[in-house]
């Protein structure tokens, strides 16, 4: 049995250093300590062994078992250490880690989010439309005549087929209404386009935030509250805001609304930041005919819109002198916007 046992033992040793994959180990494993395993087969022998030689044949039997088992393990840590320098193609994972510098929000995004949600408590939701819109839904629809300054050539990107580009989000107020029936309480955040030359002040591509509600008896009290709210949410409870009046064709009465900001060691100054309005009644009619029923019915409802400037409201909230930084995505400006 000895013999046995030695033989087990120098065939185990060798077999094992041949092995090159955790799942030749596990047949080997079975081979030798398996329920059928040699180990196993020689340890069921020992009920035959002369009572006098058992201590010995005991003693050898669990040597060759623990050699085997130490040997398997070693082996399974060898076979990991080989397939984890495989993995990391030799680098040491143990050296300290190269920082990767953090983004953060934009800070059209951060004012953008910071409007949304305040409109979102107060029962709005998101609508969206497409930049590339029909002269009816940017124009006709909204009551400006074929004769409006705002369709001239030089101030809008048109398309050969007469489609354009988005002069304002005010479509949005169109197509949500087209597609339902009030009451509405949307906000439509997206991009518009105008042909101005770019400065300080202007870019031909930049961002409003429509919003439209309307409902039975949605009056300009209605307006004005949930402006100087979203306005103060955003530039401090105290900041002053004035409704002034003013014409869109597509409102009527419409105000722009200016707020009083405090620059420091300078005069105080009325500001303006953004246009609204009670739906002119034509709004709805147009809405009508689109539809083909008389769901907006001026008699039975009525609403307010208005449309802020993004870009604007950033460069008044943070003292942004220059339009363009906006856009440019300079990283030393972006940082100051953590
Ligand atoms: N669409 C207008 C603009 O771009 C703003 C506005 C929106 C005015 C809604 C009134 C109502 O200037």
């Amino acid at each position: 049995m000895l013999k046995e046992l030695e033989a087990i033992h120098s065939d185990a040793i060798s077999a094992i250093a041949e092995i090159a994959d955790a799942d030749g180990l596990e047949t080997f494993r079975i081979a030798y300590l398996g329920r059928k395993g040699r180990i196993t087969v020689v340890s069921a022998g020992m009920k035959d062994i002369p009572k006098e030689d058992k201590p010995a044949a005991g003693k050898a039997l669990n040597q060759v078992r623990g050699a085997i088992t130490t040997a398997i393990s070693e082996k399974a840590e060898a076979l990991q250490n080989e397939a984890d320098s495989k993995a990391s193609g030799n680098i040491d994972v143990t050296l300290p880690g190269q920082p990767t510098p953090r983004g953060s929000r934009h800070p059209i995004s951060q004012i953008l989010d910071q409007a949304v949600a305040t409109l979102r408590r107060m029962g709005f939701s998101l609508a969206s439309g497409p930049e590339i819109e029909t002269e009816w839904h940017c124009f006709d629809a909204l009551n400006t005549p074929p004769d409006h300054p705002a369709r001239n050539e030089s101030d809008t990107f048109y398309f050969q087929d007469g489609r354009l580009l988005r002069t304002h989000t005010s479509t949005v107020q169109i197509r949500s209404m087209e597609s339902s029936p009030p009451p509405i309480r949307v906000i439509a955040p997206g991009a518009a386009f105008r042909r101005d030359e770019i400065d300080s002040t202007h870019l031909s591509n930049f961002n409003q935030l429509e919003g439209l509600y309307v409902d039975e008896g949605v009056s300009l009290a209605d307006l004005k509250g949930t402006l100087e709210y979203l306005l103060r949410s955003i530039f401090g409870e105290k900041t002053p805001v004035r409704f002034r009046p003013h014409f869109f064709p597509f409102t009527e009465p419409s105000f722009e609304i200016d707020i009083m900001l405090e620059a420091r060691g300078k005069k105080s100054k009325w500001i303006e930041i953004a246009g609204c309005g009670m739906v002119d009644p034509d709004v709805f009619s147009a809405v009508n005919k689109a539809r083909g029923d008389s769901a907006y019915d001026a008699d039975q409802v009525s609403g307010f819109a208005f449309g802020l400037g993004l870009e604007r409201l950033a460069m008044i909230l943070w003292g942004i002198a220059d339009i363009r930084l906006l856009i440019e995505n300079d990283i030393r400006f972006l940082r100051q916007f953590p």
